[in-house]
């Protein structure tokens, strides 16, 4: 069984449950997508969402990438972490007055707007500041991600984005907001999305769209595609990068760029899942009738997306080589989806064994809860420990 490489020796002083970030793996993920995209029109702009942890976002900053943020904060956190402001797109359905001038005050690049009233709040606010709003249009593309439901985000029924059939009274609402400069529109149809061909689908529609606006007699500046490709999270030895590749040359191919239009996009999972573990210590052995539960020390309050999900997340025991087992491997939290997986393989497992809990870098750290006032698990790099 190939297992990932840990420094276990450096883990066996830590208090356990801890988030544990592979550098090195974070940079060749950087780097891969800036081979992929400088050469062309493309612009990545990391989804602080994923992971806000600050010595990730300044490595992600330092490499030249923007930022999509999703509230006043994220925009605060992005511009202290070295994000340049005229890289950052704000995006979010419900935008309140002081995250809305967080963002005029700052000079960000866009606003991606989800609505029309949104539109008239954005118009008052950046008119009392003296300043124009730059804005993309959230467009609902009504194109199927193929993915779970909950994070599904592009159909007609969701609460996000602006609908096709609201363009022509949107475009009205623009035209009398002289505070208001539409630079673009903007798309995003869900998240771990592995079958691109859901990109494709996107892309049919985003020229679809182009037409239409063409036909108004705007021309666009800016195309954001949103983020979503997905990550291999069953095999995350063999596959630790997500397909950037295939990912981005689908978009050159589908999506012919005019003059002076660039893509832009939102990823998020596929910059730092693979990166980041969640080191657990295995607290009990509860041996059942026809099961095996392994209690560990991590719960669904460190990593909710097997919880909230049924999210599956590839578990491995670092520090035996016995016989492989069946397990259990569940949390210490009162709930019983506080699960990791059912009847998964692990070498022979015992109390205080490390178990690490791969690809948990995005969507782990942030979406930690206190919840059983637990504590907040901390966080160490693989270049620092
Ligand atoms: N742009 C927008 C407008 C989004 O809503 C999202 C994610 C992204 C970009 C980044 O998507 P990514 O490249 O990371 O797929 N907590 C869930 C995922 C929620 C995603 C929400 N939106 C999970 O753990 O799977």
């Amino acid at each position: 069984m190939i297992k990932g490489k840990f420094p276990n020796d450096k883990f066996e002083s830590l208090e356990t449950p801890f988030y544990y970030y592979d550098m090195e793996l974070l940079q060749k993920t950087l780097q891969t997508i800036t081979k992929e995209t400088e050469n062309r029109p493309f612009h990545v702009h990391y989804a602080l969402k994923a992971n806000a942890n600050t010595r990730i976002l300044r490595e992600i900053a330092s490499q030249g990438f923007g930022a999509d943020c999703v509230s006043g904060n994220e925009i605060l956190k992005a511009i202290e972490c070295g994000f340049s402001p005229s890289k950052i797109a704000f995006a979010g359905v419900g935008k309140s007055d002081k995250e809305i001038n967080i963002g005029l005050d700052n000079d960000i690049f866009c606003f991606n707007v989800e609505s029309i009233p949104e539109i008239e709040v954005l118009n008052e606010l950046a008119a009392k500041k003296g300043k124009i709003a730059s804005v993309a249009l959230r467009i609902n593309p009504n194109v199927d991600a193929r993915t779970h439901k909950y994070i599904t985000t592009g159909l007609n029924e969701n609460k996000f984005g602006i609908n096709e059939q609201d363009l022509p009274v949107t475009l009205k609402t623009l035209s009398n907001s002289p505070n208001i400069k539409l630079i673009g529109i903007h798309f995003h149809i869900g998240s771990q999305i592995t079958d691109l061909t859901s990109f494709e689908d996107l892309c049919v529609k985003i020229k679809l769209l182009r037409e239409w606006f063409h036909d108004q007699g705007i021309s666009l500046e800016i195309i954001n595609a949103g983020g979503g490709l997905g990550i291999n999270y069953q095999h995350p030895n063999h596959f630790p990068m997500a397909d950037f590749e295939s990912y981005f040359r689908l978009f050159d191919k589908h999506l012919k760029l005019e003059d002076g239009q660039s893509l832009h996009f939102e990823l998020g999972r596929s910059l730092v899942a693979a990166c980041g573990s969640l080191i657990s210590r295995a607290l009990y052995l509860k041996e059942g009738i026809q099961k095996n539960f392994l209690i560990i020390d991590a719960g669904m309050t460190d990593l909710i997306r097997p919880a909230l999900y049924q999210a599956f997340h590839h578990v491995e025991n670092i520090s035996s080589d016995g016989d492989l087992n069946k397990y259990d491997v569940v949390g210490p939290i009162c709930e019983s989806s506080d699960t990791f997986g059912e009847n998964i393989t692990l070498n022979q497992s015992k109390r205080g064994d490390l178990i690490a809990i791969r690809s948990a870098g995005a969507y782990g750290e942030t979406m930690v809860s206190k919840y059983n006032c637990r504590d907040i698990p901390k966080s160490y790099y693989s270049d620092l420990l």
